[in-house]
């Protein structure tokens, strides 16, 4: 059975523990635990119901997998602290934003097996979309094994790492990008009279079942838009609207934005 260890265990690695669980995919006892203190960690772990380590160096040597869930500052002041010999043999994953392959490499093992993973909020319902890179030692068996972990959360690509930061943008971004929208529309009922909670139901409930729609009926955007704009109707008023504000070029803006600042921090 393989022994999974997360270093960290915060927003991320706590919905994949939790993840992992829900779902029967790991058990309780093969997972174990680090936090910012032994204190934390013993908490954490006492409320996931997995196990703790009493140091991170412990954690790594007891473990198949390590999962670094911590932010990305700290792990780069972490990781080259330890002991490199503990990482021989170990396939590392790291959800860290921005840390490349091969920066991992350097502060862990220059022949390390990584893998870069990045999921995105939604982690706590196991609905993530998590964008993975693999170096290139890694064995089909080990990629096995990480699709199996992380379908558990949610659904996986598998991308160069160069798309990494575009992945960033429309998946990790999403959630912000999407709760704007349903703000948005919620609130122009309001103007409209609605109140705004019953608004901001009605918008999310048509969203789901929009989403739904064209995932599993595997519609094209236009097919279904060109469904609901009968001729000489409502909907086509509201879709030209829409176009003549840019509502295209608006969201590639705003991909770009996110792309551009991602480039700013990681220079
Ligand atoms: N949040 C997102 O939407 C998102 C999306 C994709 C990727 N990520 C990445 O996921 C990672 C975790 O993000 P998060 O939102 O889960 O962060 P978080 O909630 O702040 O969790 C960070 C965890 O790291 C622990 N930690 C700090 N110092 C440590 C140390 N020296 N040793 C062991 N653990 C230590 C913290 O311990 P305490 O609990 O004691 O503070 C905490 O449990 C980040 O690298 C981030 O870039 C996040």
């Amino acid at each position: 059975m393989t022994k999974l260890a997360f270093l960290g265990a915060g927003n991320m690695n706590t919905g994949i523990i939790k993840g992992l669980l829900a779902s029967h995919t790991v058990s309780a006892e093969m997972m174990t635990l680090t936090a910012s203190t032994q204190e934390r960690s013993k908490a954490k772990a006492e409320v996931l119901g997995v196990n703790y380590a009493e140091s991170n160096e412990a954690l790594i040597q007891q473990a198949d997998v390590v999962i670094l869930g911590a932010k990305p500052q700290v792990l780069m002041t972490l990781l080259p602290t330890i002991d490199t010999s503990l990482w021989q043999n170990k396939l590392i994953i790291s959800i860290a934003a921005g840390l490349t392959i091969e920066q991992l490499r350097q502060m862990t093992l220059p022949e390390a097996k990584i893998v870069r993973i990045m999921p995105n909020m939604n982690i706590s319902l196991q609905k993530s979309v998590s964008g993975i890179a693999y170096s290139t030692n890694i064995t089909q068996t080990e990629k096995t094994l990480v699709t199996h972990l992380f379908e558990a959360i949610g659904s996986t690509y598998v991308l160069d790492e160069k798309d990494f930061v575009t992945l960033t943008a429309i998946a990790g971004c999403s959630p912000a990008f999407t709760a704007l929208y349903v703000d948005g529309l919620s609130r122009a009922a309001v103007a409209q009279g609605l109140p705004l909670d019953t608004s901001r139901e009605i918008v999310i409930d048509a969203m789901i079942g929009t989403l739904l729609n064209l995932k599993e009926n595997h519609l094209a955007p236009w097919d279904l838009i060109n469904q609901v704009c009968s001729p000489g109707g409502t909907t086509i008023q509201g879709v030209a609207s829409l176009e003549k504000d840019q509502l295209t070029t608006t969201l590639f803006n705003a991909v770009n934005a996110t792309i551009r600042r991602d480039e700013e921090l990681s220079q």
